[in-house]
């Protein structure tokens, strides 16, 4: 009903427009407890089988929602009921920010992809604390990033800040400093500064006796080189894994027409499913699988799914495939995972 229905009528509409009428409408059908019951059981799929054990916490299946979509922590507790296993928030700055001028989130349809620069537009993380007190239930991952506002050698106190308010609200934390869409952010991927703001937050996180899981965020564009630091930071900063991938600035192949794909910003979606695969494998095996990943990029089918699982993902995360094929794509993987059994 969502693709031959649903998605035509919302796809003639602006992007971003579309994005907070349809919290707005899956919020007030939610109040309608009977509504609520029928969309759990029309997409939830339990079975004890898809049960995870992951960095020391238990996820009740492994398809969650990627960062960016739920920024603010508005309708964490409504999407849970569509099935995700987990709800990442954010990403969250200390201070609110308008994020970029609009319009600044494009569809690039003949793509099944999206361009998108919104540079960390949200409430700040003050506001997103408030609504995470109102959680039922829901496993949540804390995206935590800095203000544009924030040069990079202070960049690390944005972090702790983040780190500090969320800390009693969210599962586990992932440090994004992969967003092409904060200027000068991704040098903060670079391994000196990486290193220090993992082992400032690890610190911060022993003081805290019962510390959470901190995940790193990366680009899909680093080169093998740069994976390879990577692997050493995770294991010299003994942070708790990797979500690959963020979106891509690159821009190859691609079908749409030309003045849409030469919008600034991160690619997500279908062009992006092969590379975060890619990278996903090579952590894997570079490593010897020393630590988890969360596999995020291009997931649009049960297939795209499973062959992160296989190149060494415990995890997905889906964003614009669930833009382009609703929430039937949560259920689909989870039972193709059960099939697999
Ligand atoms: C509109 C939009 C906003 C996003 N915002 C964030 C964000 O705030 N923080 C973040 O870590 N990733 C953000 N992402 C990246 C996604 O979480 C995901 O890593 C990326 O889109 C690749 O997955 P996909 O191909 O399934 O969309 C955003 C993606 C989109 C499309």
């Amino acid at each position: 009903m969502y693709k031959s229905i649903l998605r035509p009528i919302l796809f003639q509409y602006d992007p971003e427009r579309i994005h907070h009428l349809t919290f707005k409408m899956v919020r007030s059908l939610c109040k309608i407890p009977l509504t609520r019951s029928i969309i759990k059981n029309i997409y939830g799929v339990n079975d004890p089988r898809l049960e995870r054990e992951v960095f020391g916490l238990t996820f009740k299946n492994p398809v969650g929602l990627a960062a960016g979509f739920d920024k603010d922590a508005k309708l964490y507790n409504e999407l849970s009921d569509f099935g995700f296993g987990f709800i990442e928030i954010g990403t969250v700055t200390p201070k609110p920010q308008d994020g970029n001028p609009k319009k600044r989130l494009f569809r690039l349809k003949a793509d099944q992809a999206i361009i998108n620069r919104m540079g960390f537009n949200n409430e700040g993380v003050e506001a997103t604390v408030e609504r995470l007190k109102k959680n039922k239930g829901v496993l949540i991952g804390g995206n935590i990033g800095k203000n544009k506002v924030t040069p990079n050698e202070q960049a690390v106190e944005d972090y702790k800040i983040c780190f500090d308010a969320l800390f009693d609200y969210v599962d586990y934390f992932v440090v994004n400093v992969s967003s092409p869409n904060t200027p000068n952010l991704r040098a903060l991927q670079d391994k000196e500064p990486l290193t220090a703001l993992l082992n400032t937050l690890q610190e911060k996180n022993k003081e805290k006796g019962n510390s959470k899981p901190i995940l790193l965020k990366i680009a899909p564009d680093l080169n093998n080189d740069q994976l390879l630091d990577i692997i050493t930071i995770v294991k010299e900063t003994k942070i708790a894994g990797i979500i690959a991938t963020n979106t891509t600035i690159e821009r190859k192949n691609l079908k749409s027409n030309e003045e849409v794909t030469k919008e600034m910003g991160g690619l997500s979606g279908k062009p992006l499913t092969h590379r975060s695969t890619e990278v996903i494998r090579f952590l894997s095996e570079k490593s010897n699988k020393a630590f988890p990943i969360i596999g995020v990029g291009g997931i649009h089918s049960a297939k795209d799914a499973l062959e992160k699982l296989d190149a060494g993902a415990s995890l997905v995360q889906l964003y614009t495939g669930f833009i382009y094929e609703g929430p039937q794509l949560i259920k689909d993987i989870n039972k193709a995972i059960l099939k697999r059994k």
